[in-house]
């Protein structure tokens, strides 16, 4: 049996159609969700559990053969827990962990890292057999204000002219789903980036050349992107976030020539233009 954590998020979906597809009977998958209702649609056995309640952790992970533990999405709470996952885990005698993490995180200095860091250090610690899944950006991160972009004709960002190795979130749950109906992952760590990253610039390009609007990429000191991020309405601490992942896209921590995403999934990862004509056809 295969439980997926985060199921009824963007990512956790995307895992479990790709696990329905590849011919994994829906009554061997579990979806595991803190609210029940936004999880009936999967096609999947659901059971209710939150990070933040270990016991019903424990007993959502009763007899998993494997377990795809997708990372929390509030961030300052994440280590308290991903910690009471692990520990549930473990509890239940859970034989396979596979945890999203963050691409290099062995040595990137990005601020968001700091809990993936943690996460992966404890999963370590518990002896539990695991894989790590360190997932470059979603390519969503960007494409889902393409349409405001090219309204604004630009596009703005503090990564200068580094490289994002980021690919759609299908990629990485495909290779996800890979790992999770196949053998041979324990203690494996696989850096998943697109093949081909792209700066920011090339982004904007992009854009341009779709939509047939100009759109140009403006670089901006990191206090000034804060306080345009800030402007758009995000909150302080989220928007210094975004700013310090830029200067760590700069110092090229966000791509990998590892290919281990294409490896897994068996293609080329999704190029840029085929992700933006995805978004600007909506
Ligand atoms: N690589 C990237 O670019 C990137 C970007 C953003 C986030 N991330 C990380 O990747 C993860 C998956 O991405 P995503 O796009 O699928 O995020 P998402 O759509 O926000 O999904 C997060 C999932 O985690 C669940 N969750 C959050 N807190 C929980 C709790 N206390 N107990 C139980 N479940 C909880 C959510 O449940 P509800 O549906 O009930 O909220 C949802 O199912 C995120 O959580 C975050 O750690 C990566």
């Amino acid at each position: 049996m295969i439980v997926v954590t985060g199921a009824t998020g963007a990512l956790g979906r995307l895992v479990i159609a790709d696990l329905l597809e590849r011919g994994v009977p829906a009554e061997e998958i579990v979806a595991v969700a803190r609210d029940p209702k936004k999880a009936a649609d999967l096609g999947v056995p659901v059971r209710v559990a939150d990070y933040d309640d270990p016991e019903s952790l424990r007993a959502a992970f009763e007899g998993a053969d494997k377990l795809l533990f997708v990372s929390a999405s509030e961030v300052g709470k994440r280590v308290p827990q991903h910690r009471n996952v692990i520990d549930a885990a473990k509890a239940a005698g859970v034989p396979f962990v596979a945890y999203t993490s963050i691409l290099k995180a062995d040595d990137t200095g990005i601020a968001l890292a700091a809990e993936h860091q943690a996460t992966e250090a404890y999963l370590r610690e518990s002896g539990l057999p695991h894989a790590l899944l360190r997932n470059s950006w979603y390519t969503e991160n960007y494409t889902a204000g393409a349409a405001g972009s090219i309204a604004a004709g630009a596009v703005i960002g503090s990564a200068g002219d580094g490289r994002v190795g980021a690919a759609p979130r299908a990629d990485y749950a495909a290779a996800a789903a890979a790992v999770l109906t196949t053998d041979g992952h324990e203690g494996k760590v696989y850096e998943l980036a697109a093949d081909e990253p792209f700066s920011m610039a090339q982004y904007a390009a992009e854009l341009a050349r779709q939509s047939g609007k100009p759109v140009v990429y403006n670089d901006l000191a990191p206090q000034d992107y804060v306080q345009a991020l800030v402007g758009f309405g995000l909150d302080e601490g989220y928007a210094g976030a975004l700013a310090d992942a830029d200067q760590g896209i700069a110092r090229g921590e966000l791509a990998s020539d590892s290919h281990d995403l294409s490896r897994l999934i068996g293609r080329p990862t999704t190029s840029l233009a085929d992700a933006v004509a995805a978004a600007l056809k909506g």
